[in-house]
């Protein structure tokens, strides 16, 4: 995935676009570059790297002009380098072109564009898209805008893109499909296109959110226009922005990562605002009311999702089928779009996804839709394209993550899945009065746990120091904390690059304890609940193998605190709403190791916040 900005106004437009693209680095960051147009001339500055060494590359020149497009990428065809990084130019070099996506056909493209005698720099599909426009304005004498839907009427695949000409210096053209883009529409006809709403937030609070297949113009005199692929003009429907300021910076911390794992009691909190009644003792999810009959009379829920959200998922299953009594399938989005699953018109398909923006759960939703199913999304980003394509859904409110370890979306995805399978229970009658009220109130009081699990920082950060040059970690959970197993050894593995495994605890057996041995350390949920007994024969065995053992328990414990060679303590709890602490002092081990490990915590090797590409 990339990060996408662009400014035509009245302002210089490189301090705009670096700004932005300092707040889209997490969408990619494996080079970084911006085009300018001043005084009849198209200025190109790009570079492999972050966006910092592109402020080292360009500095000293001048960088004039008040309409400029500029890119943060992250790398699909062709590796990082100077040459691949965006914008990318026309043989001529008047067209500067930016893209985020891939574009699946650019290589039959790219051949003919080549005995048309354009010239290629780089390695990647982005560059057929400038020649491929350049190539259809000069041969068919059209203008730009023309040129871009023409070109675009023959490319497969995934784009948002964003152009300038040097011959038309007051003209953005823009366009989408399935690659987000927002305009934003500032004061005095400043207009900004992004890839998020993050770098225009300090701007505008008023934007557009270009659909799938749309054009956009924007002329510094004759302001937007918006087209489809068909050449048919639509009325922008500009929206108010919930965005603010303050929720994009640090807020004090050393990384966001940190700030979002303690803005959890926050942000758990906004995730049942609203939602979660004590005096009426009730659940509502507006988002899903016209769904409800259909979830009592489901025979079946379909998760699709991938990574964090995944596991967030296989909690809902667990969630779902002991307190709703539905049957639940998890599945990997990647896998369930190309696998020709079995979907039926009565099924309900829930996609989890914190950008809202991921590929392969857009797809497998896509896939769903076309077989009549119901489309149910959980999603954080407001306004994202998965959001809008489900036919109903709950956002998270948990508020931006920037972090591209995914923390408090985690928690806030559990904790609407909790409310889902609550509010479907009482409907259907499969979660009594009594039991109903208790877990209501149990959650009511899950943020005020989380705020006393957060205390436990320091004894977590003197833990983390003992196993942060660990090569190998296991994770063990079951039951509910089964999917928190699998969550902190992808927290560990993603930002401190260290190998480790979620396992069910009883699974162990089965394999695994062959690596039991005194330089491995194995993570343990043993809280207090139904399979606690077994968890701590599970201990034991390590013990046996000399294993290492930190285990998260409920705050008391005593025979666990015997066997174990660290216990982190965290408040007692339902089992079915356990994770929501579980997964805290696992998320505060991986960011101390990680951090002790000189690992950048906020943008990870090779990774992105949202995977908008296969
Ligand atoms: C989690 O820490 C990772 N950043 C990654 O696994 C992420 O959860 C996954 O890419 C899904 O993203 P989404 O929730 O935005 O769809």
């Amino acid at each position: 995935m990339c990060g996408i900005v662009a400014y035509v106004g009245d302002e210089r437009a490189y301090p705009i676009l670096i700004n932005g693209l300092r707040r889209l680095e997490y969408r990619g960051y494996d080079s970084a570059g911006v085009a300018l147009i001043h005084d009849g001339e198209l200025h190109l500055h790009k570079c492999q790297g972050k966006v910092s060494d592109l402020e080292n590359h360009v500095n000293g020149a001048p960088m004039l002009g008040t309409i400029g497009i500029g890119h943060t990428r992250w790398a699909t065809h062709g590796p990082p380098n100077d040459v691949n990084a965006h914008p990318h130019l026309s043989t001529s070099g008047d067209i500067a072109l930016i893209h985020n996506g891939i574009i699946e056909n650019y290589a039959p493209i790219k051949e003919e564009l080549k005995h048309r005698g354009h010239v290629f720099r780089s390695d990647t599909d982005t560059e057929v898209l400038v020649h491929l426009i350049d190539d259809i304005q000069r041969t068919e004498k059209v203008d730009l805008a023309e040129a871009v839907r023409l070109a675009l009427n023959s490319v497969v695949g995934a784009y948002a893109i964003v152009l300038l000409s040097r011959k038309e210096p007051d003209l953005l053209i823009a366009a989408r499909k399935s690659s987000p883009l927002v305009i934003g529409i500032g004061d005095n006809g400043e207009h900004f296109l992004v890839s998020d709403a993050t770098p225009i937030v300090e701007y505008t609070k008023n934007v557009v959110y270009l659909e799938d297949g749309e054009i956009a113009v924007i002329d510094r005199k004759r302001g937007l226009r918006i087209k489809n692929i068909k050449n048919q003009y639509k009325t922008p429907f500009i929206q108010e922005l919930e965005l603010h300021l303050e929720a994009l910076e640090k807020g004090g911390y050393d990384h966001f990562m940190l700030k979002e794992i303690h803005e959890q009691p926050r942000s758990i909190r906004d995730s049942m605002r609203g939602r979660l009644n004590l005096a009426k003792g009730e659940v509502v999810l507006g988002g899903i009311k016209d769904y409800e009959q259909k979830f009592v009379n489901a025979k079946r829920v379909v998760v699709v999702a991938c990574g964090t959200s995944w596991h967030a998922g296989l909690v809902g299953e667990y969630l779902f089928e002991d307190l709703a009594r539905i049957p639940v399938e998890v599945e990997y989005a990647s896998e369930f779009r190309y696998r020709n699953p079995i979907i039926n018109e009565d099924d309900i398909v829930l996609a989890i996804s914190q950008s809202g923006e991921t590929a392969d759960t857009m797809a497998a939703i896509e896939l769903a839709k076309s077989r009549g199913a119901t489309i149910i999304g959980i999603c954080n980003v407001v306004g994202s394209s998965i959001a809008r394509v489900t036919h109903g859904g709950s956002y998270t409110h948990a508020g931006p993550e920037i972090g591209v370890a995914s923390t408090k979306a985690f928690t806030a995805q559990v904790t609407v899945l909790a409310l889902m399978a609550m509010m479907i229970g009482q409907k259907k009658g499969t979660l009594t009065g009594s039991k109903f009220y208790r877990l209501l109130n149990e959650l009511d009081a899950i943020p005020g746990k989380v705020e006393k699990v957060l205390t436990s920082e320091a004894h977590v950060k003197y833990i983390a120091d003992i196993y942060k040059n660990a090569t190998n970690a296991l994770y063990l959970g079951r039951g509910f904390c089964f999917p928190v197993a699998l969550e902190g050894a992808l927290k560990l593995k993603e930002i401190s690059y260290i190998h480790a495994e979620g396992y069910p605890a009883a699974e162990m057996k089965h394999g695994p304890i062959a690596l039991i041995d005194e330089e491995m350390p194995v993570f343990v949920i043993a809280t207090k609940g139904a399979s606690y007994e077994k968890v701590v024969s599970n201990i034991q065995e390590v013990k046996a193998r000399k294993g290492k053992i930190i285990a998260i328990v409920t705050e008391g414990d005593t025979v666990v605190k015997g066997l174990a060679d660290h216990v982190i303590e965290i408040p007692d709890a339902p089992d079915c709403l356990v994770p929501l602490l579980a997964s805290i002092p696992l998320q505060l081990i991986s960011y101390h190791i990680a951090v002790m490990r000189g690992c950048n915590v906020d943008q990870p090797r090779n990774l992105a916040k949202s995977v908008t590409v296969e």
